[in-house]
């Protein structure tokens, strides 16, 4: 089982170690640890040495239309390639407009002339990495302008298309399955889950009538827990992370979700998470 490294635990974390944490990866997001000096890029290093990492980009972009920013590209390559992550992955989003970032991981309009531009992008991306790379589905509240595909369209066409692996956000899922009003095991059985490299499993807010925002703030529900076993039924042992990037508990709370995911997943797959 992954676990999604944030600063707030990181020491309490290497204090513990990989055995007893119970947690066997690290998921690092390279915008989080580059650019940034002293104690947290001095713990980040510490983890690496006794985790594997596999890495988890945030700002790509490969929604966007302005050109890729190659000098961050051979930046973020350089860096996957320093902490052995196995593949790279990025998020199915639009987040920034020229310098400015938004801050936010907002939906691509799923048209076809927005497939082709992100196809490209990705291109792009896949060939200056040097591991393999993969996408992961967003959760959305809105979709801009009118839908020419489907959200399962669209990310076969791009995972297929442009021989991409998947990383497979079960909550996103299930949170966008909730809002819209269709069935998350349907969507998710459409999806290339032949090119599944990874899981990701988060919390998310239920607000007043129901609509939920995918906070990372929060316990993982039982709803998506009966998703993820039905997932890792259909898909077999995949890494699975735990991603809680708000109101970050205290550590050991953390590894108890870690160790019911765990349990999880030794009951449908066997061997070690
Ligand atoms: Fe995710």
């Amino acid at each position: 089982m992954g676990l999604g490294l944030r600063a707030e635990f990181a020491e309490a974390l290497l204090a513990l170690g990989p055995e007893a944490s119970g947690v066997r990866w690290l998921e690092v997001s390279p915008e989080n640890v580059t650019g940034r000096g002293g104690h947290s890029v001095k713990t980040f290093r510490a983890c690496a040495e006794r985790w594997p990492v596999v890495t988890h980009g945030l700002s790509v972009n490969l929604g966007g239309t302005d050109p890729l920013d190659a000098s961050y590209l051979a930046s973020l390559a350089e860096f996957v390639r320093e902490v052995g992550s196995p593949w790279h992955s990025e998020h199915v989003c639009f987040s920034a407009v020229g310098a400015r970032e938004l801050l936010d991981l907002l939906p691509i309009p799923f048209t076809c002339e927005s497939l082709d531009n992100t196809r490209r992008r990705a291109r792009l991306v896949r060939q200056a990495l040097p591991v393999p790379f993969a996408v992961e589905n967003i959760s959305w509240y809105a979709q801009p302008g009118a839908r020419e595909l489907s959200e399962v369209e669209f990310l076969r066409e791009l995972v297929l298309g442009e021989d991409l692996g998947l990383l497979l956000d079960v909550n996103n899922v299930y949170v966008n399955a909730r809002n819209h009003g269709f069935d998350a095991w349907d969507m998710l059985s459409r999806l290339p889950l032949e090119r599944v490299v990874q899981l990701h499993v988060a919390g998310h807010r239920v607000e007043r009538l129901g609509f939920r925002i995918d906070t990372h703030g929060e316990p993982v529900c039982d709803e998506v827990f009966a998703l993820l076993r039905r997932t890792l039924e259909r898909v077999g042992p995949v890494p699975v992370l735990l991603e809680r990037d708000h109101d970050i508990p205290p550590l050991e709370v953390l590894l108890a979700e870690v160790s019911r995911l765990s349990k999880l997943y030794q009951d449908v797959c066997g061997g070690a998470p």
